[in-house]
């Protein structure tokens, strides 16, 4: 089936793409790192994407289901401070949470009393070509009313891609607390290009999870499934797939712990014993010694004061914030 309204920016998924070495040079450098670290990206193979789906639904990972809340219970307030607008998603993935923003959107092209041609449209961003495809071609029968069209590719060949030259008013949104992936310098270039495809009175919405009891989070981050240990162990799986590894998994055992003084849960990988791991397509080979680490993702907690000093700082004011009742997770709204 042929979806209208898709196009793809990058090609970096492609076995046959030129990029496609070229990636692993984060992966020679974290490894060769001491500690050992690894990018949070080689997650997300379509086994990784799986699990994290699955992890949106664990009784101990409340961000999903809170934010999913937040914006049921606030979609209309929000599109009563933007009014119409063009809508872009970083990160969409499978725009359920969104579903009601779009909801909500939709109700008010339906009471508009003139035509106005893309008064609503909706731009979900993805790496994944795959979920993006099936997404939009299900938005597009939901809701008839919103324009829509799909980009996939990274944040950053998006955010270049739309630019600064839109008609109507726009919100860009990065829900999940997926800005919680990036270290503080990463989210401060990434608020900079986000803020570089906005121009005056654009809408900037970003989820976050904020801080709260270490016990609370680290049980978010070690569920009794073990769906976050496979979702992270996944990871040497997708690098012997992809630059012909023979990482075993079996010698390798997940931990997630909170960092109370730089407030971010630390996802890690201790190996079990003494051995030795070779990647073939990037000539690695790289040992490891009993209890060794490899760091493989932070997830940073936020404070509201901090980050709206941070949004401030490239210039995105905040007009609004909503909460769950325990203050779990903030929706924040800034414009330009
Ligand atoms: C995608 N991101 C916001 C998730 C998080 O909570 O930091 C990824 C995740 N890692 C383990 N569980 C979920």
């Amino acid at each position: 089936m042929t979806v209208k309204h898709l196009q793809i920016l990058h090609h970096h998924n492609s076995s046959t793409d030129q990029n496609f070495e070229k990636d692993g040079h984060d992966v020679i450098q974290g490894l060769q790192n001491n500690p050992k670290i690894l990018p949070p990206k080689y997650f997300y193979d379509d086994r990784g994407s799986e699990l994290f789906e699955q992890i949106c639904d664990l009784p101990e990972y409340y961000p999903t289901r809170t934010e999913a809340w937040i914006l049921k219970e606030y979609a209309d307030e929000i599109v009563a401070i933007t009014g119409s607008c063009e809508l872009v998603e970083l990160g969409s993935g499978s725009s359920t949470k969104t579903r009601y923003l779009l909801s909500a959107y939709q109700k008010a092209a339906n009471l508009l009393t003139e035509v106005i041609p893309d008064a609503f449209s909706y731009i979900p961003i993805d790496v994944s070509g795959g979920i993006l495809k099936t997404t939009v071609l299900d938005l597009q029968q939901k809701y008839p009313d919103l324009n829509i069209e799909g980009l996939i590719g990274t944040y950053q060949e998006a955010l270049l891609h739309l630019g600064k030259n839109h008609l109507r008013s726009r919100m860009i949104f990065f829900l999940g607390s997926s800005i919680g992936n990036f270290n503080q310098a990463e989210s401060n270039s990434f608020l900079n290009e986000a803020s570089h495809a906005l121009t005056k009175g654009d809408y900037f919405l970003l989820g976050i999870d904020l801080q709260k009891p270490k016990e609370i989070l680290e049980a978010a981050y070690n569920d009794s499934q073990e769906v976050t240990a496979a979702f992270n162990l996944n990871m040497l799986a997708h690098l012997n797939w992809r630059f012909q590894g023979n990482f075993d998994l079996d010698l390798f055992k997940h931990q997630a712990i909170y960092n109370e003084v730089d407030c971010q849960i630390e996802m890690y990988l201790h190996a079990k014993s003494a051995h030795q791991v070779s990647l073939d397509i990037l000539d690695l080979k790289v040992p490891f010694q009993s209890g060794e680490s490899i760091l493989t993702e932070i997830s940073r907690k936020f404070n509201l004061e901090k980050i709206q000093a941070q949004l401030r700082s490239q210039g995105l004011e905040t007009v609004k914030i909503w909460t769950d009742p325990q203050q779990w997770f903030g929706l924040v709204l800034c414009q330009v």
